[in-house]
């Protein structure tokens, strides 16, 4: 579903605006053989995700994310493996503080941080977005591992080199080609291939936080989100639950792409507000 209403004036594509005048509030276009439904209008948009919502909920198999992640997790994820792990997520990350006292705790305490890490550039012109990302995502970090990782630490800084770098490519035209013609697209080279390379070394980095985890797991006090995680695996193992080491791996890694990014933007232009419009 492609919402008219929730993209800007200026930004429609100019066809479209074509079509709603000839066809309707809405309607089918074939993109490169997909299948797209176009809604427009708040009354048709609410009734489609919210009225009848429940009919609408699934999301597009992306060629690359089923690739890279194996369609496991909770951004790319569907039907009831999806439910399960939302709804635990969300009761897990409320249990460690989301939205509580004890979080706040945590980002004074990051902020703090990232204040004497910007005095110690003495004024002088710096980039703020790698720090403002790694104090974000130390606070994901908090609730999904357990610890924070200082500034300076340098493999923690190539991870998140990594995931700006994922983050940047999945705009790239490759991996828009990726995911109209995969079967050719896995044979050519192209930044799409390094998308592979830099999310494997995520997936080693994640691996080896499970690892230390599950050797020092104290079922009866869990420290974080990827301890609650095991528990509840340990609990689930006789059924055909979604609890499954290679799920842990995704919705952690969803955790981080989805908190990490639209955090570290959202607070990036808060600043670049206030900067420019001091009596806010
Ligand atoms: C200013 C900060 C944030 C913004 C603007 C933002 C925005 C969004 C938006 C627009 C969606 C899509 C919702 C949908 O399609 O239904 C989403 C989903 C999601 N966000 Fe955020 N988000 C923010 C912070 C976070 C943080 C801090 C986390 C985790 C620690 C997080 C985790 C997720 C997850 C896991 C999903 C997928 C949920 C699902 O499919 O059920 N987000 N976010």
């Amino acid at each position: 579903i492609y919402s008219l209403s929730t993209v800007e004036p200026q930004n429609l594509p100019a066809v479209f605006v074509q079509f709603v005048e000839k066809y309707g509030n809405i309607f089918t276009i074939r993109i490169f053989g997909g299948r797209t439904v176009v809604i427009n209008s708040y009354k048709f948009v609410k009734e489609a995700l919210v009225q009848q919502g429940d009919d609408l909920i699934d999301r597009p198999t992306v060629p690359l994310f089923e690739d890279l992640f194996g369609n496991e997790g909770l951004v790319i994820s569907n039907g009831y493996p999806w439910k399960q792990q939302r709804r635990f997520a969300l009761h897990t990350l409320r249990n460690f503080g989301l939205g509580k006292k004890n979080l706040e705790l945590y980002i004074q305490q990051e902020c703090q941080y990232l204040s004497e890490a910007f005095t110690e550039h003495q004024g002088k012109p710096f980039n703020v977005q790698l720090l403002i990302n790694n104090a974000v995502s130390n606070i994901i970090c908090c609730l999904v591992f357990g610890n924070r990782f200082e500034y300076t630490d340098q493999q923690y800084q190539s991870i998140l080199h990594n995931f700006n770098e994922v983050m940047r490519l999945q705009g790239s035209m490759s991996t828009q080609m990726y995911n109209i013609i995969p079967w050719l697209m896995k044979w050519l080279p192209g930044p799409h291939k390094t998308m592979f390379t830099l999310t494997q070394v995520i997936k080693d980095f994640i691996d080896i936080r499970i690892k230390d985890h599950k050797e020092t797991l104290n079922p009866a006090s869990p420290r974080d989100y990827i301890d609650a995680f095991l528990i509840e695996m340990a609990k689930n193992e006789e059924n055909d639950s979604s609890f499954s080491l290679s799920t842990l791996h995704a919705c952690t890694m969803d955790l981080f792409f989805a908190g990490t990014e639209t955090t570290t933007t959202t607070l990036r232009w808060g600043l670049l507000y206030m900067i420019y419009y001091p009596d806010i």
